[in-house]
């Protein structure tokens, strides 16, 4: 069976994944170290032992306190370097990174230490790793809209080092529509969109996604597969969705890999994609993801290249570096 080797060599862009989710429990004690910080694990066992999620916030609460260790510029640009060097490994030729601004400032660092960090990794990335590679800012929509406004000015002095904005953290009881303003004034200032919804939220929250903050790509979405009106829409308009499919595994939002809908939603015509999410996280980065998704659903080599050549259109490269890919 040649397809697992297929699936590993083929190139791919990866379109969902939060820089801050590639932080693995050895990296994490390191910095703890390297920076005075306290952590409540004693080792590197404990601390993985303690990744047995139910669902979304089980998951966030522990990805929010790994990211306490994080303070000086050079910890931003480690954690990305890490990151960067599996996407090559994975053949992965494009990554859109998620950061989450909120989660450095409120601890009192600096946006521009953060983007700083992240964007010098990604700058070498493309010079010695053959990886092009761009930085999204996410919104936190369990905080306000007045928060994400004001993480916004701060973040605009560094605006020619990230390529968009994003909406992620806990999902339901926090519509899209929450974060209207926010993102009319992102799209007014040229920024690309995208945001989470259908996670665990309800396909409402994928409309209000599309009609009301206008993304062009909707992050994870699966849940899309309830309404077929909006099956339609997403195939019509070719919105890509973001689907990670060992995150869904690890949050419980299919009982197992087998019941996984990214097969209904490539047949349906959609622009699905396969990304990482959290890879350190949720046990595997692109390849992983392929390769047990594909062992699980009986996908062949025909999804396999839809797949590719999906991330490539979702991609926000510009059309001439599309056409050099697809
Ligand atoms: N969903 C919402 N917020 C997140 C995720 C996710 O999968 N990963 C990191 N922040
Ligand atoms: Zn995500």
């Amino acid at each position: 069976d040649r397809l697992p080797a297929l699936l590993c060599a083929m190139p791919k862009a990866e379109l969902h994944m939060h820089i801050e989710g590639s932080l693995e429990p050895e990296l994490i004690f390191a910095l703890a170290q390297r920076n005075g910080v306290a952590i409540p694990y004693a080792s590197v066992d404990e601390l993985r032992q303690a990744y047995a999620f139910t669902n979304l916030q089980s998951f966030l609460d522990i990805y929010y306190a790994g990211a306490s260790v994080l303070l000086k510029e050079q910890d931003f640009y480690d954690m990305a370097w890490a990151y960067l060097e599996r996407a090559a490994a994975d053949n992965v030729v494009r990554t859109e990174m998620f950061f989450d601004p909120q989660t450095h400032t409120a601890r009192g660092v600096d946006v521009k230490v953060v983007i700083d960090g992240l964007h010098r990794a990604c700058v070498d990335a493309e010079a010695t790793l053959g990886v092009s590679a761009a930085l999204i800012l996410c919104f936190l929509r369990h905080l306000s809209e007045e928060d994400a406004f004001e993480t916004l000015e701060q973040a605009l002095p560094h605006r020619d080092k990230f390529i968009g904005v994003g909406l992620d953290s806990s999902e339901v009881g926090h519509p899209p529509e929450k974060f209207a303003k926010v993102f009319g004034r992102c799209r007014e200032l040229g920024l690309h969109l995208v945001a989470h919804a259908g996670e665990e939220g309800p396909p409402a929250y994928v409309w209000s996604a599309l009609d009301v903050l206008k993304v062009e790509r909707v992050d994870h979405g699966v849940q899309s597969a309830r309404d077929p009106a909006l099956m339609a829409r997403l195939a019509q308009d070719r919105i890509p969705l973001t689907v990670c499919p060992l995150s869904n595994l690890k949050l419980c939002v299919f009982p197992d890999l087998k019941a996984h809908n990214l097969g209904t939603l490539l047949d349906a015509g959609l622009v699905a994609t396969v990304n990482s999410d959290d890879p350190a996280y949720f046990g595997g980065y692109m390849n992983e993801n392929f390769l047990q998704t594909f062992a699980a659903t009986g996908l062949t080599a025909q999804h396999a290249w839809q797949l590719a050549a999906n991330s490539f259109e979702g991609s926000f490269i510009d059309d001439a570096a599309k056409a050099g890919y697809v």
